[in-house]
């Protein structure tokens, strides 16, 4: 989805506020190996509240495409904070209106959960990466079926999509879609985050290259 309820908007930027330094405890280590190494421009699908701003160098150059506006001044204040020179572009990650080949890395993390097609956003990435260019993504994904991670995602799916305004818990083909999406590249790992927040705890995450 591109428009967010004004209501639901606001809490999920206090939400994500909230739970920024504990998700930083639990992926934080995770997210500095895979974003070690970025170029100086830097594309964010759905950067939120600029929970990856601190693995950011100060004077990277950050393109955010990310349409809620209730994340924006979140964002800037997180941008201005790390240093980090903000170019927010309020529009989906289906269509950025970016250049063909013009990016060098495109960071998405937990995002190609809750857009409407990630088959439309990845195809987008690929057109505007250059070729040789990284897509990094972490994303939660569906736990394997009969297991009591399943149940617990099927049983708070509509509500869960809901309160998070699209998030799909059992968006079960991300890592099939990000291997399958044509990268000359692909080193994706899954596992578990060992979070408290279960429902979102089956991961992958990883580097695709154009
Ligand atoms: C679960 S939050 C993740 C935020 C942030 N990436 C993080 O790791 O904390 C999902 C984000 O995707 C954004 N979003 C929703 N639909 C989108 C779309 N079509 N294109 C880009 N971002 C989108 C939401 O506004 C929200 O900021």
């Amino acid at each position: 989805m591109s428009t967010t309820n004004p209501v639901r908007g606001r809490l999920n930027a206090g939400f994500f506020r909230l739970v920024d330094r504990y998700v930083h405890h639990v992926l934080g280590d995770r997210k500095a190996a895979l974003f070690a190494d970025l170029p100086g421009t830097v594309v964010e699908l759905g950067a939120g509240t600029g929970a990856n701003m601190r693995h950011y160098p100060a004077g990277t150059r950050l393109i955010a495409v990310e349409p809620n506006p209730p994340m924006h001044g979140p964002l800037r204040d997180a941008a201005s904070r790390h240093g980090v020179e903000l170019e927010i572009h309020a529009v989906g990650a289906e269509d950025t209106g970016l250049a063909d080949g013009s990016i060098d890395a495109v960071v998405s993390t937990l995002v190609l959960c809750t857009v409407d097609d990630p088959g439309a956003v990845v195809a987008e990435v690929r057109r505007i990466l250059r070729p040789g260019g990284r897509f990094l993504v972490l994303e939660h994904v569906a736990a394997p079926d009969g297991s009591p991670l399943a149940r617990l995602q099927r049983g708070l799916r509509s509500g869960w999509r809901w309160a998070f305004e699209g998030c799909d818990l059992r968006r079960r083909h991300t890592g099939e879609l990000l291997a399958d999406a044509g990268f000359a590249d692909v080193a994706l790992e899954r596992y578990r985050a060992g979070s408290v927040f279960l429902p979102v705890d089956d991961q992958v995450a990883g580097t695709l290259r154009r």
